[in-house]
Protein backbone atom coordinates (compact mmCIF):
# COMPACT_ATOMS: atom_id res chain seq x y z
CA UNK A 1 0.00 0.00 0.00
CA UNK A 2 1.53 3.50 -1.03
CA UNK A 3 0.84 7.27 0.44
CA UNK A 4 0.01 10.11 -1.39
CA UNK A 5 2.23 13.03 -1.76
CA UNK A 6 1.31 16.35 -1.69
CA UNK A 7 3.47 18.91 -3.33
CA UNK A 8 1.85 22.58 -3.27
CA UNK A 9 2.81 26.41 -2.77
CA UNK A 10 4.09 27.85 0.30
CA UNK A 11 3.43 31.68 -1.03
CA UNK A 12 1.19 33.65 -3.03
CA UNK A 13 1.20 31.34 -6.02
CA UNK A 14 3.39 31.03 -8.84
CA UNK A 15 6.27 29.58 -6.96
CA UNK A 16 7.21 27.28 -9.88
CA UNK A 17 4.81 24.08 -9.05
CA UNK A 18 4.35 23.97 -12.92
CA UNK A 19 8.37 23.02 -13.33
CA UNK A 20 8.53 20.48 -10.31
CA UNK A 21 5.47 18.68 -10.40
CA UNK A 22 6.61 17.54 -14.13
CA UNK A 23 10.71 17.24 -12.84
CA UNK A 24 9.23 14.89 -10.12
CA UNK A 25 6.41 13.28 -12.46
CA UNK A 26 8.67 10.20 -13.49
CA UNK A 27 8.64 8.46 -9.76
CA UNK A 28 4.67 8.97 -10.35
CA UNK A 29 1.83 7.15 -11.74
CA UNK A 30 -0.66 9.74 -10.86
CA UNK A 31 -0.84 13.53 -10.78
CA UNK A 32 -4.04 14.80 -9.27
CA UNK A 33 -5.18 18.66 -9.25
CA UNK A 34 -7.22 18.76 -5.62
CA UNK A 35 -8.30 22.38 -5.94
CA UNK A 36 -8.48 25.55 -7.96
CA UNK A 37 -9.45 25.64 -11.30
CA UNK A 38 -8.13 28.14 -14.98
CA UNK A 39 -6.71 30.53 -12.24
CA UNK A 40 -3.45 28.94 -12.08
CA UNK A 41 -1.00 29.04 -14.87
CA UNK A 42 1.83 26.13 -14.24
CA UNK A 43 4.90 26.71 -16.44
CA UNK A 44 6.74 23.71 -17.85
CA UNK A 45 9.80 24.28 -20.20
CA UNK A 46 12.16 21.81 -21.47
CA UNK A 47 14.12 21.12 -24.74
CA UNK A 48 13.23 24.97 -25.27
CA UNK A 49 9.82 24.17 -25.50
CA UNK A 50 7.26 25.86 -23.06
CA UNK A 51 3.88 25.02 -22.17
CA UNK A 52 1.55 26.71 -19.41
CA UNK A 53 -1.49 24.84 -17.99
CA UNK A 54 -3.97 25.80 -16.13
CA UNK A 55 -6.78 23.41 -15.87
CA UNK A 56 -5.03 20.51 -16.44
CA UNK A 57 -2.36 18.22 -13.99
CA UNK A 58 0.90 19.32 -14.78
CA UNK A 59 1.52 14.95 -15.36
CA UNK A 60 0.82 15.20 -18.67
CA UNK A 61 3.72 15.84 -20.60
CA UNK A 62 5.33 12.83 -19.21
CA UNK A 63 4.48 9.79 -21.12
CA UNK A 64 2.21 6.75 -19.64
CA UNK A 65 1.30 9.05 -16.44
CA UNK A 66 -2.44 9.37 -15.70
CA UNK A 67 -3.58 12.51 -15.05
CA UNK A 68 -6.56 13.32 -13.06
CA UNK A 69 -8.44 16.38 -12.34
CA UNK A 70 -10.06 15.67 -8.73
CA UNK A 71 -13.51 16.37 -7.28
CA UNK A 72 -12.36 19.37 -5.62
CA UNK A 73 -11.47 21.65 -8.99
CA UNK A 74 -13.49 23.37 -10.60
CA UNK A 75 -13.60 23.19 -14.59
CA UNK A 76 -14.34 25.76 -16.94
CA UNK A 77 -15.19 23.54 -20.25
CA UNK A 78 -14.13 25.98 -22.89
CA UNK A 79 -10.16 26.68 -21.25
CA UNK A 80 -9.89 22.98 -21.09
CA UNK A 81 -10.43 21.97 -24.25
CA UNK A 82 -8.52 24.94 -25.41
CA UNK A 83 -5.78 23.66 -23.46
CA UNK A 84 -6.25 19.83 -24.28
CA UNK A 85 -6.10 20.65 -28.40
CA UNK A 86 -2.97 23.26 -27.88
CA UNK A 87 -1.25 20.07 -26.17
CA UNK A 88 -2.48 17.83 -29.13
CA UNK A 89 -0.74 20.08 -31.56
CA UNK A 90 1.94 20.36 -29.69
CA UNK A 91 2.34 16.42 -30.05
CA UNK A 92 0.68 15.12 -26.67
CA UNK A 93 -2.66 13.20 -27.15
CA UNK A 94 -3.83 13.24 -23.47
CA UNK A 95 -7.35 10.99 -24.68
CA UNK A 96 -5.80 7.68 -22.91
CA UNK A 97 -4.53 9.83 -19.59
CA UNK A 98 -6.64 12.26 -19.12
CA UNK A 99 -9.86 11.59 -16.12
CA UNK A 100 -12.22 13.88 -15.12
CA UNK A 101 -13.48 13.72 -11.48
CA UNK A 102 -17.64 13.19 -11.77
CA UNK A 103 -18.04 15.68 -8.80
CA UNK A 104 -15.64 18.74 -10.24
CA UNK A 105 -17.99 21.75 -10.49
CA UNK A 106 -18.35 23.58 -13.72
CA UNK A 107 -17.52 27.52 -14.18
CA UNK A 108 -20.62 28.55 -16.11
CA UNK A 109 -20.31 31.80 -18.52
CA UNK A 110 -22.20 33.84 -15.90
CA UNK A 111 -19.54 32.75 -13.09
CA UNK A 112 -17.09 34.35 -14.96
CA UNK A 113 -19.42 37.36 -15.76
CA UNK A 114 -20.19 37.64 -11.91
CA UNK A 115 -16.68 37.21 -10.81
CA UNK A 116 -16.33 40.81 -13.37
CA UNK A 117 -19.71 42.02 -11.86
CA UNK A 118 -18.39 41.79 -8.08
CA UNK A 119 -14.87 42.75 -8.83
CA UNK A 120 -16.35 46.10 -10.62
CA UNK A 121 -18.61 46.69 -7.33
CA UNK A 122 -15.38 46.31 -4.72
CA UNK A 123 -13.77 49.34 -6.72
CA UNK A 124 -10.70 49.83 -5.34
CA UNK A 125 -10.92 47.09 -2.74
CA UNK A 126 -11.06 44.43 -5.41
CA UNK A 127 -9.40 41.38 -4.82
CA UNK A 128 -7.86 41.32 -8.33
CA UNK A 129 -9.09 38.03 -9.28
CA UNK A 130 -8.25 36.18 -12.30
CA UNK A 131 -11.24 37.18 -13.90
CA UNK A 132 -12.06 32.97 -14.57
CA UNK A 133 -15.26 32.81 -12.30
CA UNK A 134 -13.50 31.30 -9.07
CA UNK A 135 -15.28 32.99 -6.63
CA UNK A 136 -19.30 32.58 -7.86
CA UNK A 137 -18.42 28.74 -8.47
CA UNK A 138 -16.95 28.15 -4.96
CA UNK A 139 -20.02 30.05 -3.43
CA UNK A 140 -22.15 27.88 -5.66
CA UNK A 141 -20.77 25.16 -4.36
CA UNK A 142 -21.00 25.18 -0.80
CA UNK A 143 -24.65 26.80 -1.29
CA UNK A 144 -25.51 23.83 -2.66
CA UNK A 145 -26.70 25.05 -6.01
CA UNK A 146 -23.19 24.19 -8.39
CA UNK A 147 -23.47 21.71 -11.74
CA UNK A 148 -21.40 19.21 -11.24
CA UNK A 149 -19.30 17.44 -14.37
CA UNK A 150 -21.79 14.43 -14.29
CA UNK A 151 -24.93 16.36 -14.52
CA UNK A 152 -23.71 16.80 -17.99
CA UNK A 153 -24.48 13.17 -19.00
CA UNK A 154 -28.43 14.06 -17.65
CA UNK A 155 -31.09 14.79 -19.72
CA UNK A 156 -31.84 17.70 -17.95
CA UNK A 157 -28.66 19.45 -18.01
CA UNK A 158 -29.81 22.45 -20.35
CA UNK A 159 -32.35 23.00 -17.80
CA UNK A 160 -30.28 22.97 -14.81
CA UNK A 161 -28.28 25.22 -16.85
CA UNK A 162 -30.97 27.81 -17.79
CA UNK A 163 -32.04 28.39 -14.24
CA UNK A 164 -28.49 29.02 -12.60
CA UNK A 165 -27.76 30.94 -15.28
CA UNK A 166 -31.35 33.16 -14.84
CA UNK A 167 -30.06 33.55 -10.95
CA UNK A 168 -26.57 35.02 -11.74
CA UNK A 169 -28.10 37.35 -14.33
CA UNK A 170 -30.25 38.82 -11.70
CA UNK A 171 -27.67 39.26 -9.25
CA UNK A 172 -25.59 40.43 -12.31
CA UNK A 173 -28.08 43.44 -13.05
CA UNK A 174 -28.47 44.09 -9.21
CA UNK A 175 -24.74 45.11 -9.14
CA UNK A 176 -25.55 47.50 -11.86
CA UNK A 177 -23.01 45.73 -14.30
CA UNK A 178 -23.77 45.64 -18.01
CA UNK A 179 -23.17 42.70 -19.77
CA UNK A 180 -23.05 44.41 -23.22
CA UNK A 181 -19.53 45.78 -21.96
CA UNK A 182 -18.12 41.99 -20.84
CA UNK A 183 -15.63 40.39 -22.79
CA UNK A 184 -14.26 36.81 -21.96
CA UNK A 185 -11.04 36.05 -23.12
CA UNK A 186 -12.27 38.51 -25.97
CA UNK A 187 -15.23 37.37 -26.69
CA UNK A 188 -18.56 38.28 -26.41
CA UNK A 189 -21.27 36.76 -23.55
CA UNK A 190 -22.59 35.33 -26.72
CA UNK A 191 -20.01 33.81 -28.41
CA UNK A 192 -18.28 32.63 -24.95
CA UNK A 193 -21.53 30.74 -24.15
CA UNK A 194 -21.44 28.89 -27.58
CA UNK A 195 -17.65 27.85 -27.23
CA UNK A 196 -18.62 26.96 -23.75
CA UNK A 197 -21.43 24.02 -24.76
CA UNK A 198 -19.06 22.94 -27.35
CA UNK A 199 -16.55 22.43 -24.98
CA UNK A 200 -19.25 20.31 -22.97
CA UNK A 201 -19.47 18.25 -25.78
CA UNK A 202 -15.61 17.80 -26.15
CA UNK A 203 -15.28 16.63 -23.07
CA UNK A 204 -17.67 13.58 -23.22
CA UNK A 205 -14.67 11.89 -24.75
CA UNK A 206 -12.58 11.67 -21.81
CA UNK A 207 -13.52 9.17 -19.13
CA UNK A 208 -15.49 10.70 -15.97
CA UNK A 209 -14.52 8.83 -12.86
CA UNK A 210 -15.42 8.60 -9.05
CA UNK A 211 -11.93 9.19 -8.08
CA UNK A 212 -11.75 8.97 -5.01
CA UNK A 213 -12.28 5.50 -5.73
CA UNK A 214 -9.84 5.39 -8.13
CA UNK A 215 -7.36 6.86 -5.94
CA UNK A 216 -7.48 5.17 -2.73
CA UNK A 217 -7.68 1.83 -4.82
CA UNK A 218 -4.47 3.24 -6.96
CA UNK A 219 -2.79 3.53 -3.22
CA UNK A 220 -3.79 0.18 -2.10
CA UNK A 221 -2.73 -1.52 -5.27
CA UNK A 222 0.93 0.15 -4.22
CA UNK A 223 0.63 3.38 -7.32
CA UNK A 224 2.20 6.22 -6.78
CA UNK A 225 0.32 9.41 -6.79
CA UNK A 226 1.25 12.68 -6.69
CA UNK A 227 -1.69 15.36 -5.74
CA UNK A 228 -0.69 18.90 -7.49
CA UNK A 229 -1.79 22.08 -5.42
CA UNK A 230 -2.64 25.63 -7.20
CA UNK A 231 -2.10 28.73 -5.74
CA UNK A 232 -0.22 29.16 -2.63
CA UNK A 233 -1.10 29.28 1.25
CA UNK A 234 -1.30 32.53 1.86
CA UNK A 235 -4.09 32.90 -0.72
CA UNK A 236 -5.91 30.15 1.21
CA UNK A 237 -9.46 30.74 1.57
CA UNK A 238 -9.54 30.42 5.70
CA UNK A 239 -5.52 31.48 6.16
CA UNK A 240 -4.38 34.02 3.54
CA UNK A 241 -4.93 37.50 3.88
CA UNK A 242 -8.41 37.23 3.94
CA UNK A 243 -10.84 38.94 1.75
CA UNK A 244 -7.49 38.63 -0.85
CA UNK A 245 -7.44 35.01 -1.12
CA UNK A 246 -8.72 32.96 -3.37
CA UNK A 247 -11.69 30.65 -2.49
CA UNK A 248 -10.48 26.75 -1.57
CA UNK A 249 -8.41 24.86 0.85
CA UNK A 250 -5.01 25.27 -1.04
CA UNK A 251 -3.12 23.39 1.66
CA UNK A 252 -2.38 20.13 2.80
CA UNK A 253 -6.17 20.05 4.26
CA UNK A 254 -7.84 20.64 0.67
CA UNK A 255 -6.09 17.37 -0.47
CA UNK A 256 -8.60 15.33 1.81
CA UNK A 257 -11.92 16.81 0.55
CA UNK A 258 -10.25 17.57 -2.96
CA UNK A 259 -9.49 14.20 -3.78
CA UNK A 260 -11.17 11.66 -1.31
CA UNK A 261 -8.29 10.88 0.22
CA UNK A 262 -8.17 10.22 4.40
CA UNK A 263 -5.10 12.15 6.35
CA UNK A 264 -3.44 8.97 7.76
CA UNK A 265 -2.75 8.12 3.59
CA UNK A 266 -0.79 11.45 3.39
CA UNK A 267 2.82 10.82 2.73
CA UNK A 268 5.48 13.37 1.57
CA UNK A 269 4.28 17.17 1.88
CA UNK A 270 6.75 19.16 -0.77
CA UNK A 271 6.05 22.96 -0.11
CA UNK A 272 7.44 24.94 -2.79
CA UNK A 273 8.78 28.63 -2.06
CA UNK A 274 10.86 30.81 -4.29
CA UNK A 275 13.82 32.39 -2.66
CA UNK A 276 12.21 35.59 -2.78
CA UNK A 277 8.39 36.42 -2.74
CA UNK A 278 5.91 37.49 -5.14
CA UNK A 279 2.14 38.12 -5.47
CA UNK A 280 -0.62 39.09 -8.07
CA UNK A 281 -3.69 41.20 -7.08
CA UNK A 282 -4.74 43.27 -4.19
CA UNK A 283 -3.70 42.64 -0.31
CA UNK A 284 -0.57 42.82 2.47
CA UNK A 285 2.70 41.83 1.43
CA UNK A 286 4.96 42.98 3.82
CA UNK A 287 8.04 42.52 2.42
CA UNK A 288 7.33 44.04 -0.96
CA UNK A 289 9.48 46.30 -2.57
CA UNK A 290 8.61 49.43 -4.59
CA UNK A 291 12.16 50.12 -5.57
CA UNK A 292 14.82 49.04 -8.07
CA UNK A 293 15.54 46.02 -6.19
CA UNK A 294 11.92 44.96 -6.71
CA UNK A 295 11.66 45.91 -10.13
CA UNK A 296 15.26 43.91 -10.91
CA UNK A 297 13.78 40.94 -9.29
CA UNK A 298 10.68 41.57 -11.52
CA UNK A 299 13.42 41.67 -14.35
CA UNK A 300 15.13 39.01 -13.39
CA UNK A 301 12.36 36.77 -12.54
CA UNK A 302 10.69 37.26 -15.74
CA UNK A 303 8.07 38.50 -13.16
CA UNK A 304 4.39 38.33 -15.05
CA UNK A 305 2.13 36.56 -14.46
CA UNK A 306 1.08 32.92 -16.40
CA UNK A 307 -2.73 33.74 -16.69
CA UNK A 308 -3.01 37.29 -17.01
CA UNK A 309 0.48 38.75 -17.90
CA UNK A 310 0.35 41.03 -15.29
CA UNK A 311 3.17 42.21 -13.67
CA UNK A 312 3.78 40.78 -10.41
CA UNK A 313 4.36 42.64 -7.16
CA UNK A 314 7.95 41.33 -5.76
CA UNK A 315 9.82 41.73 -2.38
CA UNK A 316 12.29 39.99 -0.25
CA UNK A 317 11.61 36.09 1.08
CA UNK A 318 9.35 36.33 4.25
CA UNK A 319 10.41 33.49 6.84
CA UNK A 320 7.47 35.07 9.17
CA UNK A 321 4.88 33.95 6.46
CA UNK A 322 6.98 30.83 5.29
CA UNK A 323 7.30 29.46 8.70
CA UNK A 324 3.32 29.69 9.12
CA UNK A 325 2.97 27.74 5.61
CA UNK A 326 5.11 25.02 6.87
CA UNK A 327 3.03 24.14 9.90
CA UNK A 328 -0.02 24.25 8.22
CA UNK A 329 0.80 21.91 5.63
CA UNK A 330 3.11 19.68 7.33
CA UNK A 331 6.14 19.80 4.96
CA UNK A 332 8.77 17.44 5.02
CA UNK A 333 10.44 18.85 2.06
CA UNK A 334 11.34 22.09 1.55
CA UNK A 335 11.97 23.15 -2.22
CA UNK A 336 13.38 26.22 -3.10
CA UNK A 337 13.11 27.92 -6.63
CA UNK A 338 14.60 30.47 -8.69
CA UNK A 339 17.84 31.44 -6.37
CA UNK A 340 19.66 31.96 -9.90
CA UNK A 341 17.61 35.34 -10.24
CA UNK A 342 19.51 36.54 -7.50
CA UNK A 343 23.07 35.60 -8.26
CA UNK A 344 24.18 39.16 -9.34
CA UNK A 345 22.65 40.56 -5.87
CA UNK A 346 25.22 41.89 -3.52
CA UNK A 347 23.21 41.77 -0.44
CA UNK A 348 19.98 39.78 0.08
CA UNK A 349 17.28 40.35 2.59
CA UNK A 350 14.97 37.69 4.36
CA UNK A 351 12.57 39.11 7.03
CA UNK A 352 12.29 36.93 10.36
CA UNK A 353 9.43 38.99 12.37
CA UNK A 354 6.99 41.81 11.95
CA UNK A 355 6.94 44.80 13.89
CA UNK A 356 3.96 46.55 14.72
CA UNK A 357 2.43 49.05 17.24
CA UNK A 358 6.13 48.97 18.25
CA UNK A 359 6.11 45.27 19.45
CA UNK A 360 8.08 42.42 17.12
CA UNK A 361 6.39 39.40 16.74
CA UNK A 362 7.09 36.18 14.47
CA UNK A 363 3.63 35.28 13.90
CA UNK A 364 0.93 35.72 11.21
CA UNK A 365 -1.47 36.69 13.32
CA UNK A 366 -5.16 37.86 12.75
CA UNK A 367 -4.26 41.21 12.57
CA UNK A 368 -1.83 40.56 9.35
CA UNK A 369 -5.06 40.61 7.37
CA UNK A 370 -5.88 44.00 8.17
CA UNK A 371 -2.94 46.01 9.60
CA UNK A 372 0.48 47.06 8.09
CA UNK A 373 2.99 44.82 9.67
CA UNK A 374 6.48 46.66 8.91
CA UNK A 375 9.02 43.67 8.49
CA UNK A 376 12.42 42.99 11.04
CA UNK A 377 15.27 42.02 8.26
CA UNK A 378 18.20 39.97 8.22
CA UNK A 379 20.86 40.88 5.72
CA UNK A 380 22.99 38.10 3.87
CA UNK A 381 25.79 38.38 1.34
CA UNK A 382 25.18 37.74 -1.95
CA UNK A 383 26.53 34.78 -3.91
CA UNK A 384 27.58 36.80 -6.73
CA UNK A 385 28.01 33.38 -9.19
CA UNK A 386 25.92 31.45 -11.42
CA UNK A 387 24.49 28.39 -9.44
CA UNK A 388 25.74 25.15 -12.27
CA UNK A 389 24.77 22.35 -10.36
CA UNK A 390 26.01 23.27 -7.02
CA UNK A 391 25.72 24.89 -4.60
CA UNK A 392 27.52 28.21 -4.09
CA UNK A 393 28.39 28.45 -0.22
CA UNK A 394 27.29 31.78 0.68
CA UNK A 395 24.01 30.30 -1.06
CA UNK A 396 24.25 27.28 1.51
CA UNK A 397 24.68 29.64 4.70
CA UNK A 398 21.21 31.68 3.19
CA UNK A 399 19.61 28.03 2.87
CA UNK A 400 21.01 26.62 6.43
CA UNK A 401 19.53 30.00 7.95
CA UNK A 402 15.78 29.75 6.16
CA UNK A 403 16.08 25.51 7.51
CA UNK A 404 17.14 27.15 11.22
CA UNK A 405 13.71 29.62 10.80
CA UNK A 406 11.21 27.42 9.69
CA UNK A 407 12.36 24.11 11.04
CA UNK A 408 12.21 22.00 7.53
CA UNK A 409 14.57 20.51 5.12
CA UNK A 410 15.44 21.96 2.11
CA UNK A 411 15.98 18.92 0.05
CA UNK A 412 15.50 20.33 -3.30
CA UNK A 413 17.24 23.84 -4.81
CA UNK A 414 16.27 25.12 -8.90
CA UNK A 415 18.17 27.12 -10.31
CA UNK A 416 16.29 27.82 -14.07
CA UNK A 417 13.14 27.29 -15.30
CA UNK A 418 13.96 24.16 -17.35
CA UNK A 419 12.94 20.52 -16.01
CA UNK A 420 16.76 19.64 -15.56
CA UNK A 421 17.84 22.95 -13.86
CA UNK A 422 18.05 21.40 -10.42
CA UNK A 423 19.96 20.48 -7.11
CA UNK A 424 19.29 17.28 -4.67
CA UNK A 425 20.35 18.35 -1.53
P1 LIG B 1 3.39 27.91 -10.71
O1 LIG B 1 2.08 28.61 -10.87
O2 LIG B 1 3.73 27.67 -9.29
O3 LIG B 1 3.49 26.65 -11.54
O4 LIG B 1 4.49 28.91 -11.28
P2 LIG B 1 4.40 29.78 -12.63
O5 LIG B 1 4.56 28.89 -13.79
O6 LIG B 1 3.20 30.66 -12.60
O7 LIG B 1 5.62 30.76 -12.43
C1 LIG B 1 6.92 30.31 -12.24
C2 LIG B 1 7.81 30.89 -13.34
O8 LIG B 1 9.16 30.74 -13.00
C3 LIG B 1 7.66 30.17 -14.67
O9 LIG B 1 7.86 31.09 -15.71
C4 LIG B 1 8.78 29.13 -14.63
O10 LIG B 1 9.20 28.75 -15.93
C5 LIG B 1 9.84 29.89 -13.92
N1 LIG B 1 10.77 29.10 -13.10
C6 LIG B 1 10.52 28.00 -12.35
N2 LIG B 1 11.60 27.65 -11.63
C7 LIG B 1 12.55 28.55 -11.93
C8 LIG B 1 13.90 28.74 -11.47
O11 LIG B 1 14.41 28.03 -10.61
N3 LIG B 1 14.57 29.83 -11.99
C9 LIG B 1 14.02 30.66 -12.91
N4 LIG B 1 14.75 31.67 -13.34
N5 LIG B 1 12.77 30.49 -13.35
C10 LIG B 1 12.04 29.46 -12.85
P1 LIG C 1 -0.94 29.39 -9.51
O1 LIG C 1 -1.54 28.02 -9.36
C1 LIG C 1 -0.90 33.55 -8.22
C2 LIG C 1 -4.72 35.25 -6.95
C3 LIG C 1 -5.33 36.34 -7.80
C4 LIG C 1 -6.08 37.13 -6.75
C5 LIG C 1 -6.61 36.04 -5.82
C6 LIG C 1 -8.03 35.59 -6.12
O2 LIG C 1 -0.48 29.69 -10.88
O3 LIG C 1 0.10 29.62 -8.47
P2 LIG C 1 -9.15 34.12 -8.03
O4 LIG C 1 -9.15 34.27 -9.52
O5 LIG C 1 -8.59 32.82 -7.55
O6 LIG C 1 -10.48 34.41 -7.41
O7 LIG C 1 -8.17 35.29 -7.50
O8 LIG C 1 -5.73 34.93 -5.98
N1 LIG C 1 -4.41 33.99 -7.66
C7 LIG C 1 -3.17 33.60 -7.97
N2 LIG C 1 -1.99 34.22 -7.80
N3 LIG C 1 -0.94 32.30 -8.74
C8 LIG C 1 -2.11 31.65 -8.89
O9 LIG C 1 -2.18 30.37 -9.27
C9 LIG C 1 -3.30 32.31 -8.54
N4 LIG C 1 -4.62 31.99 -8.56
C10 LIG C 1 -5.27 33.01 -8.01
O10 LIG C 1 -4.33 37.11 -8.42
O11 LIG C 1 -5.18 37.91 -6.01
MG1 LIG D 1 1.27 30.31 -11.80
Amino acid sequence: MSRLDILLGLQWGDEGKGKVVDALTPNYDIVARFQGGPNAGHTIEFEGKKFVLHNIPSGVLTPGCVNIIGNGVIIDPHILKDEIEGLRMAGFDLRETLMIAYRAHLILPTHRALDAANEKALGKMKVGTTMKGIGPTYTDKTARKGLRIGDIMMDDFREKYEKLKQSHLKQIAMLDFDMNELRLDGHTFDEYETLWFEGIEYMKQYPFIDSEYYINEALDNDKKVLAEGAQGTMLDVDFGSYPFVTSSNVTAAGVCSGLGVAPSRIGKVFGIFKAYCTRVGTGPFPTELFDETGERLRQNGHEFGATTGRPRRCGWLDLVALKYAVMLNGVTDLMMMKSDVMDDFDTIKAAHAYRFNHVVNSRVRFWACTETMEPVYFTFPGWKQKIEGKIPKKLEEYIQFIEKEVGAPVKFVSYGPDRTQNIWR
